[in-house]
C-alpha cells in the first residue's frame, strides 16, 4: 500500500479530463495536478522547448513525492514521453498508447476489411506522427487519417463546445472525414472529449469516438496494481492543483471540465524552482 499521490500534468487545464476519469475509477488515490497555464499552448511549440518544460514539471512533481507520473497532454506525450522516462525513476505513462489500443480494440471489424481510424489533435501531435506510427505498428493493415484541429482548444476553453461556432469549425476541419466511413476517431487532445456531443451529431453517431482520458485512467489503475503501489482502500482521495499562472482563471475554466467547483489551486512557477537548483 502506498499513500503517495499520483502526479498528473498537462500544458494547461485540459488534462483535467484525465483527472476526472482517474478520480472516477480510483476514488482512494490522492492526485497532484500541474497545469502549465503560463506557457499553454504546447501544440505549436518545438520539441526541445516542450521537453524542457516537461522536465521542469517532473522535477516539481518529484518534490511533491508522487509515486507515478501521468503525462495527460497529448502533445507532450507525443514529443517528450521517452525523454521524461529517461530522466526519472518513477513509472511514467502518456496518453497515446492507451488511446491507440482502445481504438484498435473498439473499432469493429467489418467483413474482415482493414480498419479505418481517424486521429485529430494539435498541429504538433499530428506532425509528430506518434499516433499514426503506433497504430501502424500494432495493426499494419489499418488505414489512418490524421488531421490537426487547432481551433478546437480555444473553442472548448471559451465554453463554446455546443455552439454554432463549434459546429462550423467541425464542418471546416472534418468535412473530408464524412465520406471516409471511419470505424473510430481518436480524440488525441485533452480538450476534445468536451466536443463529443457535437462530434456525435456531426458523424450521426456512426463513428466510435475514442476518449484517451478514459483509457489512460484504466492504464493508471493497471500500473498501480503491477507496481503494488495502490492506496489503501479505506480512504477518500484528495485533489491538489498547481498552475504556473492565475489560479483564479484555472478555477473558472477547470470547473467546466470537472463539472464541480475547484478548490486547492496554488500558483507554482516551476521554472524558478529549476533555475534555483
Ligand atoms: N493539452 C494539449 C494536448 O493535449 C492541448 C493544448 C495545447 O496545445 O497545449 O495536446
Amino acid at each position: 500500500m502506498d499513500e503517495r499521490p499520483i502526479g498528473v500534468f498537462d500544458s494547461g487545464v485540459g488534462g483535467l479530463t484525465v483527472v476526472k476519469e482517474i478520480r472516477a475509477i480510483l476514488p482512494t488515490e490522492d492526485i497532484v495536478y500541474f497545469g502549465d497555464t503560463a506557457r499553454v499552448p504546447y501544440g505549436n511549440k518545438s520539441i526541445p522547448v516542450i521537453r524542457r518544460f516537461c522536465l521542469e514539471i517532473v522535477n516539481f512533481l518529484e518534490t511533491m513525492k508522487v509515486k507515478m507520473i501521468v503525462i495527460a497532454c497529448n502533445t507532450a506525450s507525443a514529443l517528450a514521453l521517452d525523454h521524461v522516462r529517461r530522466n526519472t525513476v518513477l513509472p511514467v505513462i502518456g496518453v497515446i498508447d492507451p488511446g491507440v489500443r482502445a481504438a484498435l480494440r473498439k473499432a469493429p471489424s467489418v467483413n474482415d476489411r482493414e480498419k479505418k481510424i481517424g486521429v485529430i489533435g494539435t498541429r504538433a501531435t499530428i506532425k509528430s506522427e506518434a499516433y499514426q506510427k503506433r497504430l501502424k505498428r500494432l495493426d499494419s493493415g489499418c488505414s489512418v487519417f490524421a488531421k490537426p484541429c487547432p481551433l478546437f482548444v480555444p473553442i472548448v476553453e471559451e465554453n463554446l463546445s455546443d455552439s454554432i461556432i463549434a459546429e462550423q469549425t467541425l464542418n471546416m476541419y472534418l468535412d473530408e472525414f464524412r465520406s471516409l466511413s471511419l470505424d473510430a476517431l481518436i480524440l488525441a487532445c485533452t480538450h476534445y472529449p468536451l466536443l463529443k456531443k457535437s462530434l456525435d451529431i456531426f458523424f450521426d453517431k456512426k463513428v466510435i469516438l475514442i476518449d484517451s482520458a478514459e483509457e489512460t485512467a484504466l492504464e493508471v489503475a493497471e500500473i498501480l496494481k503491477a507496481h503494488r503501489i495502490s492506496a489503501p482502500s479505506e480512504r477518500n482521495g484528495t485533489d491538489e492543483f498547481y498552475v504556473s499562472d492565475s489560479p483564479e482563471s484555472f478555477m473558472l475554466v477547470g470547473s467546466q471540465f470537472l463539472k464541480h467547483p475547484l478548490d486547492k489551486v496554488f500558483l507554482e512557477p516551476v521554472w524558478q524552482r529549476t533555475s534555483e537548483k
